[in-house]
Order: C-alpha cells, then sequence, then structure tokens
C-alpha cells in the first residue's frame, strides 16, 4: 500500500516479496559497518525479518515503521526509510539505507524529507530524533540537511560504543 508520494518515489509498506531486496540491502557493506549484521542470509530469513519487523511495526501503529522505497521511473526498490519507535529510545526516531547504486542521487534525502513531513504534518510530532555511528558522517550529513542536530553522545542498553543522538524539535 503506497503511504506516501515524492517527485521521484513512492513509499510503501514492506511485504515479504521484498525478501530478495532486503537480503541485498541488509548484507551491504555499508549496512553491515554502520548498523550491524542480522544475520539474515537467506530468502526464508529475510522473509522471517520482515514478518517480525517492518510488520509487526506497521501493526502497532506507532510512527511510520521502516516503508520500502521504490523509484517511480522502473518501480526498483531503492531502499528503506521510516520512523519507528524503539523500547531503547524515549522518542520516536526516524532511519534509512539505501543500495550503494542508489546513492549520491538525492533519493535518500527526498526519501527522508517526505518521512520527516508525515512526521511533523500528519503525526504531529513535536520532536523526532536519530541515532547513528559516529563515523558515519553520510547519515549525520542527511539528518543535518532534513533539520536535525546533534544533542548529544549516548549508549544503548547492552552496548559500550557511544553514537550519536540528533533531533529536531518543534520550536
Ligand atoms: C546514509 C545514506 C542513506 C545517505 O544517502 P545519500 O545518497 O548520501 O544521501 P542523499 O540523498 O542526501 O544524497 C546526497 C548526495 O546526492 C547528491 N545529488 C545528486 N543528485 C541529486 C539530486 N537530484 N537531488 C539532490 N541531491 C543530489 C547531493 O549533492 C549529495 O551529495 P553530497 O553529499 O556530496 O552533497 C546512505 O549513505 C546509506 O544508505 N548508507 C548505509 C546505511 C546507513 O548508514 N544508514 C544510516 C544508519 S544511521
Amino acid at each position: 500500500m503506497k503511504i506516501l508520494d515524492t517527485e521521484r518515489l513512492i513509499l510503501r509498506f514492506q511485504t515479504t516479496e521484498d525478501a530478495e531486496f532486503i537480503l541485498e540491502l541488509v548484507n551491504d557493506p555499508s549496512w553491515l559497518k554502520f548498523i550491524g549484521d542480522r544475520g539474515v542470509r537467506t530468502i526464508e530469513d529475510a522473509k522471517n525479518d520482515i514478518l517480525n519487523g517492518p510488520i509487526q511495526m506497521y501493526k502497532k501503529k506507532l510512527g511510520l515503521g521502516f516503508l520500502l522505497v521504490e523509484r517511480k521511473e522502473d518501480q526498483a526498490p531503492i531502499g528503506i526509510c521510516g520512523l519507528i519507535k524503539r523500547e531503547s529510545l524515549e522518542d520516536i526516531d526516524i532511519g534509512f539505507a539505501f543500495l550503494p547504486q542508489y546513492r549520491g542521487k538525492g533519493y535518500a534525502y527526498e526519501a527522508a524529507a517526505s518521512v520527516m513531513a508525515y512526521g511533523k504534518d500528519t503525526l504531529g510530532l513535536s520532536r523526532i530524533v536519530a541515532i547513528t555511528r559516529q563515523e558515519n558522517h553520510h547519515s549525520i550529513k542527511l539528518l543535518e540537511k532534513l533539520g536535525l542536530q546533534f544533542e548529544q553522545l549516548i549508549q544503548l542498553p547492552n552496548n559500550p560504543e557511544e553514537i550519536v543522538l540528533l533531533a529536531w524539535n518543534r520550536q
């Protein structure tokens, strides 16, 4: 189901039919480096990951969940982007990841800007945060372009690494 529509992109709910794309995305070297290894190695693993992750999040109706970003010109699945509520964070956070061949084209910004607008205008959120590893410069640059600002370094439960918390606050 289509949720958001931009000039070049459609953002829609993920289904288990997206398993092949998700398998590729979560095993991309940048995903493994900056987000982590989800241990998804087969199409079957990817289907389960979609069922237990995004599809559960859509049912809870908290935030948007991670939507699949599809390019209008050829319907290619190019990335994921959305708003999620994690147990480890007080506020709803924005997240995104794109396959390498679709980076550096402004797609991530275009998708994330529409997700931010949905959070602000449709959900009426007064605060949207993001977390990222300190060395993930592309992610930090994009988040700043979206209007989030550095707040502090934080640690998530059971992880000694200090990561960056950025936030947008309604004035
Ligand atoms: C983080 C990530 C989503 C950023 O993607 P991105 O493609 O760099 O982001 P953007 O959409 O903002 O594109 C930026 C570049 O496209 C360029 N660009 C090219 N054509 C463009 C167009 N038509 N419109 C806008 N920008 C365009 C911009 O100039 C910009 O270049 P710059 O960064 O040198 O200024 C991507 O690196 C990624 O998927 N990383 C792996 C997963 C990850 O780390 N996720 C975040 C976890 S916290």
